[in-house]
């Protein structure tokens, strides 16, 4: 069974990450790849974070939710450990150097999300807040690619924000996934003569997800926005990352 909110590392990367230091080295190429991979199963540990919290934060009768960046720290550290088996508190030595760094400030964006969400967060007396799993991903992507040579972008097929519209690499790669089967495997490839890194990890609808994105297809949501009429397993979008080769 497919558990669609989720990312798991394929055993590939975790034996790879997992594996000591011995005498054989990873290319440059592979590295940048991993480390795309790494950052989209952050981000989305970061929504799941989000994701699981959902009432606690619409909650209208409470005030102080207690949901502050420390407690998300602790809780999305503890989600990649869960699928990454890698502790960013203390990073193996086999976690390659650009993935470090690029983990740490991908880390300090969402944090400082949540930290600027506290006001909204705490207001009593209002239930939806627009602090889902979505808008933290978006202002947490849009933070950190404005500091990093990297970029990440949550991106589908006819976005509900604009923002998000994908580019003619994402159209065509989101179009292929559309029609496979759910996978969690995140699509690599590099481009422009092997200049630049395209990484996409796809998300699919889970139940949670349908009160918003499902049916009846056309009536708004608590959002405001016309429901897509989508089911439980169907392709949501990606999370898109791209590292250009002449930084590592
Ligand atoms: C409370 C309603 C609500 C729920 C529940 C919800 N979403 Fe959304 N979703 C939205 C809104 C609103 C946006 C647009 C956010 C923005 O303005 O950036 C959005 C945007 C998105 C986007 C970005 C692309 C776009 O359309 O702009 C993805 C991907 C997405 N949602 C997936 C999901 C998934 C997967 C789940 C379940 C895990 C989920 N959503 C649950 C309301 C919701």
């Amino acid at each position: 069974m497919i558990v669609p909110s989720k990312v798991f590392l394929p055993l590939g990367l975790a034996l790879v990450l997992l594996w000591p230091q011995s005498g054989w080295t990873q290319t440059s190429q592979k590295r940048t790849e991993q480390t795309a991979e790494l950052l989209a199963t952050f981000l989305n540990a970061g929504r799941v974070i989000v994701e699981r919290n959902q009432s606690l934060i619409n909650d209208p009768r409470k005030g102080n939710k207690g949901f502050t960046s420390e407690v998300f720290e602790r809780l999305v550290l503890d989600e990649f450990f869960q699928q990454t088996h890698i502790d960013l508190k203390h990073p193996p030595p086999s976690l390659p150097s650009p993935s470090k760094e690029l983990l740490a400030a991908l880390l300090l964006a969402s944090k400082e999300v949540v930290e600027d969400a506290q006001f909204v967060i705490n207001q009593r007396g209002i239930g939806y807040k627009n602090f889902i799993p979505a808008t933290f991903g978006s202002q947490t992507a849009r933070k950190f690619s404005n500091r990093s040579h990297v970029t990440i972008k949550q991106t589908t097929l006819n976005p509900r924000n604009l923002k998000n519209t994908p580019d003619a690499y994402e159209e065509m790669v989101l179009k292929r996934l559309a029609t496979q089967p759910a996978s969690t495997t995140p699509v690599v490839e590099w481009i422009d003569g092997g200049r630049l890194l395209r990484t996409l990890m796809p998300i699919y609808y889970s139940e949670e997800c349908l009160t918003c994105h499902g049916n009846p297809k056309g009536i708004l949501d608590i959002s405001g926005y016309p429901r897509e009429g989508a089911q439980v397993g169907e392709l949501a979008g990606a999370i898109s990352i791209q590292i250009p080769s002449d930084h590592r």
